[in-house]
């Protein structure tokens, strides 16, 4: 008997809006279809009337929205004859792209900065069999490198500068507004390459749409490839916010940042590739850019774990620090509905969460006896 509920991922549920044929071979790890969990306790202990949800990306296969874009790059890399990737990466893409070249039974080369990567990807990419080049630089250098290397070299670019990944990626805004049945009033995401906030404006402009038809000059560069044949038709596109970390804020500066740096390393990045798209993304939603201090991220990963139970990575975290802010501040107003992206998993960078929970972590340490025991249970009960 066929097992026909079973979930294969998003090319296969969105299939028509995607690029790729009735005969594609889809590679695929049944990524997408990631939870939109709505947040209880943190709107009320900040005393504001707002919806918030996070979509938790780090549920997907790798643990991190990166799966979205990694099914489609190399599903057309495979179907285009490719037989090896590379990319750049502060870690997330890198353990992607190794696992998906690995299902697909393809080489893949990720290039990263050296000692700049949480354990958790470092630990992916090395146990799938990638050849992993660290380099005594940055990613900014990374990716320059990449581009240079693929015109040396049969191996194709999976970073975001490759038109698939966007198209992979839009889907996160269809299944938000397929589940909210419209979409958010906010959309909240970390920005470093602002490929994510491009593909989701996107998702939601194509699913705005009657025609499908180009509708937004941010993917203007895609070729065609963005279009599909009619879609449901939502009233509303959402007001796109993009946060970037203080040490790493081309956007804030107006300019490309050459040193960037932040504990939140997966968007350590200083030359967004996606510079003109997020800036157009911003004007058409009728959005903003801001920035947030790596204290504010670290308490918003603190604060959605211990109100939420919802264990994020830095980076993600932006997306909720500048959101309460802006909510605070009534930037976002009371009545409003906002998603924030949780873009990577909490347990792919154990060290940072160790660090910052030393000194407020609920950890004794007693024998081996029930009396001390008892007493570490005693002593810790909430009031
Ligand atoms: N959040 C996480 C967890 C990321 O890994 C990244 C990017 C971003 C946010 C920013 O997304 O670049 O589309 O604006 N990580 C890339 C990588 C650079 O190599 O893993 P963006």
């Amino acid at each position: 008997m066929p097992f026909r509920n079973r979930y294969t991922g998003l090319i296969d549920r969105y299939r028509d809006r995607l690029p790729v044929h009735d005969d594609t071979r889809i590679i695929s790890l049944g990524e997408g279809n990631t939870p939109l969990i709505r947040l209880n306790n943190i709107p009320r202990a900040i005393g504001k009337d707002v919806d918030i949800y996070v979509k938790y990306e780090g549920l997907n296969p790798t643990g991190s929205f990166k799966d979205r874009g990694m099914t489609m790059a190399v599903t057309k890399t495979v179907e285009e004859g490719g037989k090896a990737i590379i990319c750049a990466s502060t870690g997330n893409t890198s353990a992607s792209a190794a696992a998906y070249a690995a299902r697909a039974g393809i080489t893949a080369f990720v290039i990263i900065p050296d000692g700049k990567i949480a354990m958790g990807k470092l630990a992916q990419a090395m146990i799938s069999g990638a050849t992993v080049i660290q380099i005594r630089g940055n990613f900014d250098e990374g990716m320059r490198l990449v581009k240079e290397v693929a015109d040396h070299a049969p191996v194709s670019i999976v970073n975001s500068i490759n038109p698939y990944r966007l198209q992979g990626q839009k889907t996160a805004a269809y299944e938000i507004i397929e589940e909210l049945g419209r979409a958010p009033d906010y959309h909240c995401l970390p920005v470093g390459n602002a490929g994510n906030i491009t593909a989701h404006w996107i998702g939601y402009c194509e699913y705005s749409s009657a025609s499908g038809e180009h509708v937004t000059e941010a993917c203007a560069f895609c070729d065609g490839k963005c279009s599909f044949a009619g879609g449901s038709i939502v009233g509303n596109r959402p007001t796109m916010v993009g946060y970037q970390a203080s040490g790493s804020a081309p956007f804030l500066r107006g300019h490309m940042v050459d040193d960037p740096d932040t504990v939140a390393t997966a968007i350590r990045i200083g030359h967004p590739q996606s510079w003109e798209r997020a800036w157009k993304v911003r004007e058409e939603s009728g959005g903003w850019f801001a920035e947030c201090s790596d204290e504010e991220i670290l308490e918003a990963q603190k604060l959605l774990t211990r109100k939420e139970g919802i264990f994020c990575e830095p980076a993600s975290a932006t997306s909720l620090a500048g959101a309460l802010r802006d909510i605070r501040e009534g930037h976002i107003p009371e009545g409003s509905s906002v998603v924030c992206t949780l873009t990577g998993h909490g347990l792919k960078d154990p060290d940072t969460a160790i660090a910052q929970s030393k000194e407020t972590a609920r950890m004794v340490t007693v024998d081996a006896d029930l009396e001390s025991v008892q007493r570490a249970i005693l002593d810790n009960l909430a009031d």
